[in-house]
């Protein structure tokens, strides 16, 4: 129980990644507030981590707004009176609509950045001047390994994501002094089981595909006291796949 009497706050906390990383720090102790645009989704896993022993609330949160982003904290510090732990976790790719930077499209590209970085730079905002007061603090936001290696038809994700980073390390610079824990960690494909990955050697060199859990352990370690001397870094946990061009072996 690394993590007792913390309080957490997950956001994008219905997702794959995200409700993995939200059981997994309640499990390690803490009180997760499930932040999600999807508000039904959001009591479904904290439901569950109710009803697996753990302390959780469901707050309805939509990250492009900063208006819900302080109302999502204030219910948090209302309601336990400190915040300990910021995971910001809600994006995507939007793979669906991904183009080349030729053919694409200025609303997508709009809601790519506001919900992949404008949404961590306004709940970093929202949480800081109390993680400063509180002279305690631990903020990790998930980027992208597609921010360090670029992928074609996701120039805008990888922008954003390359924001999240660059971001990270500054504000890591400015609070570390009041010992605030700035962090980003970077994963590869983490597919949906059902998801048809044709080519997984082609997206790691480990020949397997990546487990939310590969990405909720890194967090979980990152925001316990094992983690208190790292400040300002971006984890990569990509299986290799950003090590370079893929040759047969
Ligand atoms: N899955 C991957 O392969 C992968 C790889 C690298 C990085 N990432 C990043 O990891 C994070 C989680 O990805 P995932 O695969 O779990 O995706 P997911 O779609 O399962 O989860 C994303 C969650 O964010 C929420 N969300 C979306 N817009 C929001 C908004 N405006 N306000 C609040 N919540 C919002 C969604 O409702 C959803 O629950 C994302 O930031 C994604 O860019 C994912």
């Amino acid at each position: 129980m690394k993590l007792q009497s913390k309080v957490a706050l997950v956001t994008g906390a219905a997702g794959y990644i995200g409700s993995t990383t939200a059981l997994r720090l309640a499990r390690d102790g803490a009180t997760v507030a499930v932040c999600d645009v999807n508000g039904d989704l959001a009591r479904t896993v904290a439901d569950g981590i109710m009803s697996a022993g753990g302390k959780a609330l469901a707050v309805e949160t939509d990250v492009r707004s900063p208006a819900s982003i302080e109302a999502m904290v204030a219910r948090v510090l209302e309601q336990h009176s400190r915040l300990d732990i910021l995971v910001n976790v809600a994006g995507g790719s939007a793979r669906e609509r991904a183009s080349t930077v030729h053919g694409s499209d200025e609303q997508v590209i709009r809601e790519i950045i506001d919900v992949n970085l404008m949404g961590v730079i306004f709940c970093c905002r929202a949480v800081i001047g109390h993680m400063c007061a509180q002279r305690s603090g631990k903020i990790v936001s998930v980027a992208s390994a597609v921010a360090i290696q670029g992928q074609p038809g996701f120039a805008d994700y990888a922008a954003a994501k390359a924001g999240v980073i660059a971001f990270s390390k500054t504000l890591a610079m400015e609070v570390g002094r009041h010992n605030v824990h700035v962090n980003c960690v970077s994963p590869g494909l983490v597919p949906r089981p059902g998801t048809p990955v044709e080519d997984i050697p082609g997206t790691n060199y480990l020949g397997r595909i990546a487990s939310p859990e590969t990405v909720s352990n890194l967090i979980a370690f990152l925001v316990s006291e094992e983690g208190d001397f790292v400040v300002g870094q971006n984890y990569v946990v990509d299986g290799g796949w950003s090590l370079g061009l893929k040759g047969r072996h």
